[in-house]
């Protein structure tokens, strides 16, 4: 067991305990050979191999290793060593420099609630930071991004910590994979093995919400795979949608890129989705003839405007088919067939503005039907029938 004031490699001196999560503990220690003062206190992880603590732990670990090593970003700690103990069991040990603040999870934990401002500014500065992760080649994915991995430093800036979930090469297919990440954090596609760049994104987006919220996320409800969040929050629209956009269960649904998810925010433009509006799309005006369109629903059925007025109806709906109730053989069966095609004739020839203005101007033609074209039909049909009597009789 490891404690404090233990002298690990005859350099680093353990102080406190900043982080146990069973496999892996961290360290707040004094690099005693430090060659500047100023960066005397390190972060140690250490890794005992062995018991619960399997290759892919290891392979994790000393990931985070090299990553650390070959990255050099102003916001992400710099590695400092890496080593090997054996004794009895076998222990490894990653020293990195040591940010001082607090992590976002610890300022939760005080009760501490994010506003929008301090929201976006976190927003802004993990997607530069993530902007420049993911235009590597290969490209690095953290993997775990959450509250107690981000840092607000005291100088003000927001660092990212915590590598050892990181990815640095695409998922193959049919290989097998390790599931890292963290419940309510990490999304879907995460735990099927296949991270890709939009999964960080996700994964701010759910750290956002926990910030903004105070509840962590996998405490919110949710519908079809989305996080409410909503009510809980006075947020600006723009603000909502563009938390939504992260947050999108489907990957593909959410911004392509941290690049692009920073123009958004900056930008305010983003709106909400038409998937998230059920709203049937105005294919009015398709052509009369065009049989791979829908009809909406709600237009469906018979149109008494068309039956009853032929003669007027057809101009103002430029369901020009209808000038056949004009030739005398075939006029009452275009008068039937206009009742029973008309909507979707009228729809399909005009362009409408909504359903809802469809709708009412087929309601002022029935309406117009029933007063005058009714009487008049009536006169008609009975004439009609009348000389059909007369014909036959
Ligand atoms: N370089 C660092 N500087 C300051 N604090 C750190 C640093 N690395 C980790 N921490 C703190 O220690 C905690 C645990 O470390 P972390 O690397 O996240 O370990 P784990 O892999 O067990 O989650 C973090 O939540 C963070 O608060
Ligand atoms: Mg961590």
């Amino acid at each position: 067991m490891l404690q404090a004031e233990q002298l690990l490699q005859n350099r680093y001196q353990l102080q406190c305990l900043l982080g146990n999560n069973g496999i892996r503990q961290t360290w707040l220690a004094l690099d005693l050979q430090a060659p500047d003062v100023q960066k005397k206190q390190v972060v140690v992880k250490i890794l005992a191999f062995g018991g619960a603590v399997q290759w892919d732990d290891l392979k994790l670990f000393e990931r985070e290793a090299q990553i650390l090593q070959q990255l050099n970003h102003p916001r992400i700690p710099k590695y400092v060593d890496y080593f090997c103990i054996d004794d009895q069991t076998l222990w490894f040990g990653l020293v990195q420099e040591y940010i001082p603040g607090e992590s976002l999870k610890e300022l939760l934990v005080l009760g501490k609630r994010f506003t929008q401002k301090q929201a976006r500014k976190i927003a802004v500065e993990v997607l530069n930071i993530l902007t420049v992760l993911h235009e590597l080649n290969p490209v690095v994915l953290h993997r775990d991004i959450k509250p107690s991995n981000l840092i607000w430093g005291e100088d003000d800036r927001i660092y990212l910590v915590d590598f050892g979930a990181v990815q640095d090469r695409a998922a193959k297919e049919g290989v097998s994979f390790t599931v890292v990440g963290t419940y309510g954090y990490a999304p879907m596609e995460q735990f099927g093995g296949r991270a890709v760049a939009a999964s960080d994104l996700y994964a701010l987006g759910a750290s956002l919400i926990h910030l903004l919220t105070g509840t962590s996320p996998s405490d919110l409800p949710q519908r079809d795979l989305r996080i409410q969040f909503t009510e809980r929050v006075n947020l600006s629209p723009s603000f909502v949608c563009w938390l939504q956009k992260m947050t999108e269960p489907a990957p593909e649904q959410r911004f392509a890129t941290a690049q692009e998810a920073l123009i958004a925010l900056k930008s305010g433009l983003t709106t909400k989705k038409q998937s998230q509006v059920p709203e049937v799309i105005n294919n009015s005006g398709c052509g009369i003839n065009n049989m791979t369109e829908q009809i909406p629903d709600e237009i469906q059925g018979w149109n008494w405007g068309a039956f009853l007025l032929p003669w007027l109806w057809l101009w103002t709906n430029q369901v020009w088919v209808g000038l056949f109730c004009f030739v005398p053989q075939v006029g009452w069966i275009t008068t039937i067939a206009l009742g029973a095609k008309g909507n979707e004739w009228a729809w399909k020839s005009r362009r409408w503005r909504s359903i809802q203005h469809f709708k009412e101007h087929q309601r002022g033609w029935a309406i117009a039907g029933l007063l005058v074209g009714a009487p008049i039909s009536i006169i008609l049909w009975l004439a009609a029938l009348g000389l059909l009597g007369q014909a036959f009789g």
